[in-house]
This record gives structure tokens, sequence and C-alpha cells, in this order.
């Protein structure tokens, strides 16, 4: 079945020196997330995962919005007419390409260039690391058009920030700033919207330089021991090497190999050279 033009309009996407840009792009109506943009956003994130050009996906918005959170229009009031499985469909279109993102095999980073509300924090998070402009608004808006934080956004706001500060920005619908935002932990940093993007492409270019298979295995066990006991995770984590080993028996041997024999790095400054690793 063909894909009609207005659906896969919804998202943009280039790939330039190894860096995936992808972006919400319904500016227009500040990239709020209807049915159509979560389906294609399932379809680029497919498309980019496994392709050998892309080392870094980086989520971002077109014009002056990050995502102003579900779309009101098109993903509430207009499936809520279709019944229940109208709902749930909507539901596992969006929840399943946050959840796709959360689990991605490549680093990603969300860049948060603009409004950031509610249903876009499930994204922030799925995003493994996050920066923002100084000038974006954060908010948990839902209270303020009568519902509670839900798909994800309150787990969101909980898992990143402490408990009464969540509390406080799930109960009063106010926003923060990027700098506030970086504080409260929802954001890595933040920094003048004019230097975002450098700041971005600095903090790829340096992700670029590591081990994909231990880049990867490390952004999932930090997701995973966060909800472990600490034995579990002792254990787990055991597994987890093991299981990386088997997708690259060499990397960590070379690194090994550059530092103690060669002298050529140190490992607490920097990466190994990753070209002088036989595959
Ligand atoms: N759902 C549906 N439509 C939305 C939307 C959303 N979440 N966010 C913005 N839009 C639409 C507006 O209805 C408007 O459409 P129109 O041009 O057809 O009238 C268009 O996008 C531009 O929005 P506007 O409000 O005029 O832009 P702004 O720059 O003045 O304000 C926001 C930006 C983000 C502060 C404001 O749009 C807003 O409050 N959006 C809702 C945020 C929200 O609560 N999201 C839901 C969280 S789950």
């Amino acid at each position: 079945m063909s894909i009609p033009e207005d659906e896969l309009n919804t998202v943009a996407f280039e790939v330039i020196d190894g860096i995936a840009w992808v972006k919400y792009n319904r500016p227009e109506k500040r990239n709020c997330q209807s049915p159509k943009l979560n389906r294609q956003m399932l379809r680029v994130l497919d498309e980019l995962e496994f392709n050998d050009d892309v080392d870094v996906l980086v989520l971002t918005g077109e014009g002056d919005a990050f995502c102003a959170g579900m779309d009101l229009k098109e993903y509430f009031r207009e499936t809520e007419v279709l019944g229940m499985g109208g709902v749930r469909k909507s539901q596992r279109e969006a929840y399943g390409w946050w959840e796709r993102l959360r689990w991605y095999q490549k680093p990603t980073i969300a860049m948060v260039n603009g409004w950031c509300f509610g249903g876009a924090y499930g994204p922030l998070f799925s995003c493994d690391l996050a920066f923002a402009a100084d000038e974006a608004q954060f908010g948990l808006s839902e209270i303020n058009w009568g519902i509670l934080p839900g798909g994800g956004a309150t787990k969101v706001a909980t898992n990143l920030m402490n408990f009464r500060n969540a509390m406080y920005h799930a109960l009063m619908g106010e926003n923060l700033s990027g700098k506030e935002a970086a504080e409260q932990g929802l954001v890595n940093e933040s920094v003048p919207l004019a230097q975002l993007k450098e700041r971005v492409i600095e903090v790829a270019k340096n992700l670029q330089k590591k081990n994909p298979v231990a880049l990867k295995a490390t952004k999932d066990v930090v997701r995973r021991v966060s909800e472990m006991t600490f034995d579990n995770a002792m254990d787990y984590l055991i597994r987890a090497q093991e299981a990386a080993n088997s997708f690259d028996p060499v990397g960590r041997k070379e690194g090994i190999k550059q530092f103690i024999d060669d002298k050529t790095y140190k490992p607490g400054l920097g990466a190994y050279d990753k070209s002088k690793q036989a595959s």
C-alpha cells in the first residue's frame, strides 16, 4: 500500500558524516505528534537503524519547536471517536517508536531546539543523551488542559527528576527553560540556541570514535541496571559483557594493546584508534 505524501512529509531526515539528523517536520503545528507522524517516524527509524552510514542519530525539530506533545486534534479528538480500537491503535503507533528508539542500535541524542511538551517526554527519554537550547521550554502541560501526564510522561519525569521537582512540574503546568531543565535532570546540558548544533556535533563526533558494540551494550545496561537490585545488576553485567564480547571479540583486546603495549593512548583520556582494529 502506498503511503500518502502528507504522511511521508511529517518527518525529514538526512545523513551527514555519519550523523543521521531526524527532524519532526510539522513546524506549522509546532511538530506535535499525530498518528501520521508516529507511523512515519517508525519507518524512518527502521530505515536508519542498521544503515552502515549511520553512527549516531540526532532527533530534533524543524522550526521553533522540538515537539509540542501529542496532537490534540488528530491524536486525541479524532481517534477517540473511533472508540477503544482507534485509541489503542494510535497509542501503539506512538509508544511503539518511542520504545524502538529507547533500545536503538545506535547512540541517540535529543537536540531540543524549542517547545517540548508532555508527549514529547517519551522520545526525549528514549534518546540516550539530550541537549537543549537555553531558549527551549519544557512543560507537562496536560494539567492545563485537564488530563494527567500520560503516555509515559509522568514516568519520564519521575525517572529523571527528583520527587519534589517532578510533582511540582506535573501539578503546576509551568514551563522550565533549557537551563532549568538541565539543572533538574531532564537534559544533560543547555547552551544558547546559536551554539546548540555545534555542541551536539561535538558530542556525536566523540561517540563516533568509540567501539560501536561497546556503545550499544553500554546504553542498554545503563537503562537496565537502574531498575535492578545491586546483586542482580552485578550478575547481569557479567552476562551482558560476555554477550557483547561475542559480537566483538577483538575490540577490547586492541584497546588494551594500544594502552599497555603500544602506549599510543590512555583510556582515561580518550578512545583507542578503531581504525587499527582487525575486523
Ligand atoms: N496539538 C494540536 N495542535 C497543536 C498543538 C498540539 N499539541 N500544538 C500546536 N498546535 C497547532 C495550533 O493549534 C496551531 O494550529 P493553527 O495554525 O491551525 O491554528 C499551530 O499549531 C500553531 O500553534 P500556536 O499555538 O499558534 O503556536 P505558538 O507558537 O503561539 O504556541 C505552543 C506554541 C507550543 C505554546 C502552543 O501551540 C501550545 O500550547 N501547544 C500545545 C502544547 C500541549 O499542551 N501539548 C500537549 C501535550 S500532550
